[in-house]
């Protein structure tokens, strides 16, 4: 109630229908049938009419309360279901002095009702617009989406575009336009890009200025302008390098990012950050830079070696820790569906880079952990890869924070998906000097990220060189 579907509808379709419109023209007034009759007959007669307007094919906007009922939600199952994700507040003041909704007569039972819905249009939902944006740049990804894939609808003072998780995505249109050339590595080549334009050594050490000026002298061979664009298939290596010579080849042009990795599905691909590393320091030199679009393909994941899957999983685990909710309690259990996980995570990172996208506060969040991981590759020469790192980072994080039991917890999941959660091939002094480098240092300040429960994460933290010591000490045990 209140988010806009009527508008979007609109936008959509001339021929869009609204399923409260229609179910005034046949009964009178909602309120009017609500005083008369009651919310029960009401959502029965509701469901005959949403269940007509579905099969007569088209758009229809429906009623706030509509997926409250299950007969509604499983006929929406056949359909492509847009959420027009808003705050309840938001939502409260634009209904707050109507007249004609029954349900949105006091702001305490609004935001109530609105939170109770809230886990149902997330169930039904297969595609996720903040509520303050308009439809119609969506609406040729929409068009497009698979059957099984889900999209979040990212914007950003950067620009805005379309996160696709789902089986079979990565050959699906992209907004963007002209000529692609696909940039890749070795290994991802030879199982999803078998015809890439531009191959990239694997691994970490690709992630070099040497390298994106191999790709930007390539990009010059090929006579590529500025009216075509790039699509980095691969890892974070590839897309952060791929992003990075999007955002600098001819000033500038369009990056389509089809993460291969489970650590670029639900985090590097997505956010617009984009660079190189320098050999004394990672991501030092690079760009913000939003992609055309995201298309996180869950199959790729099915190639992916066990020791990147597991690395993946501390980015998971780091995602899960910011988010809290529903989304740590799936990656607890441990059983929750692959593109479940991918679609949260993903949409994690949207909504904290919709708030700061470059990186001044709220975004900082992600760097959780990265603090001292970042320290730890790169007094390792970066043999230690990014995502042992991150759980060590993580375990820092969690003692700096004060959380014994929490990081307790989080030692066994690391654990369980087999990444370290000790380490003693360091030297500490090395380590130290090497966090005081962090890219995030404000004057002699680093601040760092800390927890105090899930869901409950503070970016800009002081804290004090004899406990980072303690706590990375603490790693060799
Ligand atoms: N830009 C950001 O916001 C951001 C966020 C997190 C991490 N990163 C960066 O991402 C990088 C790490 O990314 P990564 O963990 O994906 O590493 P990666 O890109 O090096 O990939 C890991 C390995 O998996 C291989 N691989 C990739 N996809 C495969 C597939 N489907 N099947 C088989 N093999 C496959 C690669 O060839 C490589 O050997 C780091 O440089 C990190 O700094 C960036």
């Amino acid at each position: 109630m209140g988010a806009g579907k009527s508008t979007a509808a609109r936008q959509a379709s001339n021929e869009a229908v609204d399923a409260d419109k229609v179910f005034e023209e046949r009964h009178g007034p909602i309120s009017d049938f609500f005083a008369a009759h009651g919310e029960a007959a009401f959502r029965e007669r509701e469901e005959q009419l949403v269940v007509e307007l579905l099969n007569a094919g088209g758009v229809v906007a429906l009623g706030g309360g509509a997926v409250e009922t299950p007969g509604i939600r499983r006929a929406l199952a056949d359909h492509l279901v847009v959420w027009l994700d808003a705050d309840a507040e938001t939502c409260w003041r634009r209904v707050e002095h109507s007249t004609t909704r029954p349900l949105a007569r006091d702001r305490d039972g609004f935001v109530e009702r609105f939170e109770r819905r809230r886990p149902l249009y997330e169930q039904v939902a297969h595609a996720i617009l903040p509520a303050a944006t308009t439809v119609r740049p969506a609406l040729s990804t929409l068009r497009a989406l698979p059957r099984e894939a889900r999209m979040i609808w990212a914007t950003t003072s950067g620009g805005e575009y379309p996160v696709v998780v789902g089986p079979g995505v990565r050959d699906m249109p992209a907004p963007a336009s002209g000529r692609p050339i696909t940039v890749t590595d070795e290994h991802v080549r030879e199982h999803w890009a078998p015809d890439a334009e531009i191959v990239i050594r694997a691994g970490e050490s690709s992630k070099t200025l040497a390298s994106a000026e191999r790709v930007w002298s390539e990009l010059v061979r090929l006579g590529v302008t500025r009216g075509d664009h790039l699509r980095g298939v691969g890892g974070g290596v590839v897309t952060d390098l791929t992003g990075f010579c999007a955002a600098t080849y001819q000033r500038g042009l369009g990056v389509v990012q089809v993460p291969t990795t489970l650590v670029g599905q639900v985090d590097a691909a997505i956010g617009g950050k984009t660079g190189v590393d320098l050999p004394g320091a990672k991501n030092y030199v690079g760009a913000y830079h939003q992609p055309r679009a995201v298309l996180a393909d869950v199959l790729t994941l099915d190639t992916l070696p066990a020791t990147e899957v597991a690395a993946g999983w501390a980015e998971v685990i780091k995602t899960g820790l910011i988010a809290g909710g529903s989304l740590w309690e799936a990656v607890v259990s441990g059983t929750a569906v692959r593109e479940d996980i991918v679609f949260a995570c993903a949409r994690t990172k949207v909504d904290v880079v919709a708030a700061d996208d470059r990186d001044d506060g709220r975004r900082q969040v992600l760097n959780l952990g990265h603090t001292v991981a970042h320290a730890l590759e790169v007094v390792s020469g970066y043999r230690l890869a990014h995502g042992p790192a991150v759980a060590l980072g993580l375990l820092v994080a969690l003692r700096l924070s004060g959380q014994d039991a929490l990081r307790a917890q989080v030692k066994e999941m690391l654990d369980a998906r087999g990444l370290p959660t000790s380490y003693s091939d360091f030297d500490t002094d090395a380590v130290l000097d090497a966090t005081r480098r962090d890219k995030k240092r404000i004057g002699a300040h680093v601040p760092f990220v800390l927890v105090s429960g899930p869901g409950d994460v503070r970016h800009g933290q002081k804290v004090d060189d004899g406990s980072v010591r303690v706590a990375v000490e603490e790693l060799r045990v």
